[in-house]
């Protein structure tokens, strides 16, 4: 476990004694004009958009050069070491892999050609608009680091789904560095669904290895580059082993929020006790909702314990309705309405074909109507990130 230095205390002070991220952040920036091509559709292999606006001071924008190599600066960045290197461990066994099968678009043919046909008669003002609106939150600056955990009250809901959507959208929104964390060491998917091949260094592993003088090229030799750009830290190797603590979580998501505009922590289901921990520190949340009676009901009840939590978490909460099956037969007006009458927002993440499959997420490969819910999600989730002072 990592030796927590006057660095961590800063922190941790910044954090308020409750770990409350309330007072964690320096006075909310004016929010800055987009500069990026307001374009909602993630495009199949372009580099990220251009959003020279996106970044605040604090942190390195990605096209930074490195810092210099003086051997003893780098000697005073030297992390401490750790007993051994875990070795990289392929997420997938290799017998398997070639049994993914070719990934599917999440819309079929006919709908794909139905769309373009009705874009070139459909109006484009209000669509424009709106676009600008969502780039506008997605890019919104930040001085300190925000943290968003997705968490749900039951299992396989889509939580790892979700929270590789979110990684990968700030990520090609934004210009300074994303971090997509997963904080689920049940096996979790979330190193799959990012598209890794193999992992090496775990959130254990790196709690004891971040010091305070180490930068972010120093960390980032730690995580794993996401093929689209942002980087990932999986919770274990992908073996039946001891399960996250608190003490893990909160040194490990202290120390990185300094070099990480924005980390996505991919939580364990509730009442865990590490995702009450992430829940009440994020400075969002986002809970994820099966499109089920029983899953509506449970995650009700859920913002109804968020909203006694002591500083007020519902206000910065927003449910992702997910339809896991093509087969869902409740009423999403409804269900919607349910959740809604909390006060938060509620955004349905529909049934998508090429989520369906499991495997690594393309997302130029998601249905319109996946990707439209997915970035509304994320402009939410960083417009309640960004708010709290
Ligand atoms: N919007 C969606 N459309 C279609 N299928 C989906 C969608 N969201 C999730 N799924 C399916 O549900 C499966 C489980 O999702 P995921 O692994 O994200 O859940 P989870 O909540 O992280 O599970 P766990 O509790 O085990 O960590 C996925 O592999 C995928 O097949
Ligand atoms: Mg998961």
């Amino acid at each position: 476990m990592a030796q927590g230095g006057d660095w961590q205390r800063d922190v941790l002070r910044q954090l308020g004694q409750h770990g409350t991220p309330d007072e964690a952040a320096g006075p909310a920036p004016a929010s800055a004009e987009p500069t990026a091509p307001l374009r909602l559709t993630y495009p199949a292999q372009e580099p990220p958009a251009d959003a020279g606006g996106a970044a605040a001071p604090g942190f390195p924008q990605r096209s930074d050069p490195a810092p210099p190599s003086d051997p003893a600066v780098r000697a005073s960045r030297r992390p401490r070491l750790p007993l051994h290197t875990p070795e990289s461990v392929p997420t997938v066994d290799p017998r398997l892999a070639h049994a993914l099968g070719r990934p599917q678009h999440g819309d079929s043919v006919t709908r794909r050609t139905g769309r373009t046909l009705r874009k070139l008669t459909a109006s484009a003002t209000q669509e424009v608009a709106e676009e600008t609106r969502i780039a506008r939150e997605l890019q919104h600056p930040v001085t300190t680091g925000r943290v968003i955990a997705v968490t749900s009250i039951r299992g396989g809901v889509g939580k790892s789904t979700v929270s590789a959507l979110l990684g990968r959208t700030f990520n090609h929104y934004r210009h300074d560095p994303v971090l997509t964390l997963e904080a689920d060491a049940a096996l979790g998917t979330l190193p799959v669904r990012m598209g890794a091949e193999s992992v090496r260094w775990s959130c254990a592993d790196l709690a004891q290895i971040l010091t305070p003088a180490m930068q972010l090229t120093d960390v980032t030799g730690y995580l794993v580059p996401v093929t689209d750009g942002g980087w990932l830290l999986p919770a274990s190797q992908g073996r039946v082993g001891a399960p996250m603590d608190v003490r893990t979580y909160r040194t490990v998501t202290l120390a990185l929020r300094r070099y990480f505009a924005v980390t996505v922590v991919d939580c364990e289901t509730l009442p865990g006790e590490v995702a009450r921990t992430a829940m009440d520190t994020a400075h969002a949340r986002v809970v994820v909702a099966p499109m089920t009676a029983e899953g509506v009901n449970g995650t009700r009840q859920v913002l109804d314990w968020l909203a006694q939590l002591p500083h007020s978490a519902l206000a910065g909460t927003v449910v992702a309705l997910s339809a896991n099956s093509p087969d869902a037969t409740l009423d999403e007006k409804t269900a919607a309405a349910h959740l809604r009458e909390t006060g938060v927002t509620v955004v349905r993440l529909p049934y998508d074909r090429h989520l369906a499959q499991g495997g690594p997420i393309r997302t130029a490969m998601l249905g319109r109507a996946a990707r439209d819910a997915t970035v509304r999600l994320a402009a939410e989730a960083m417009r309640l990130a960004a708010r709290v002072r």
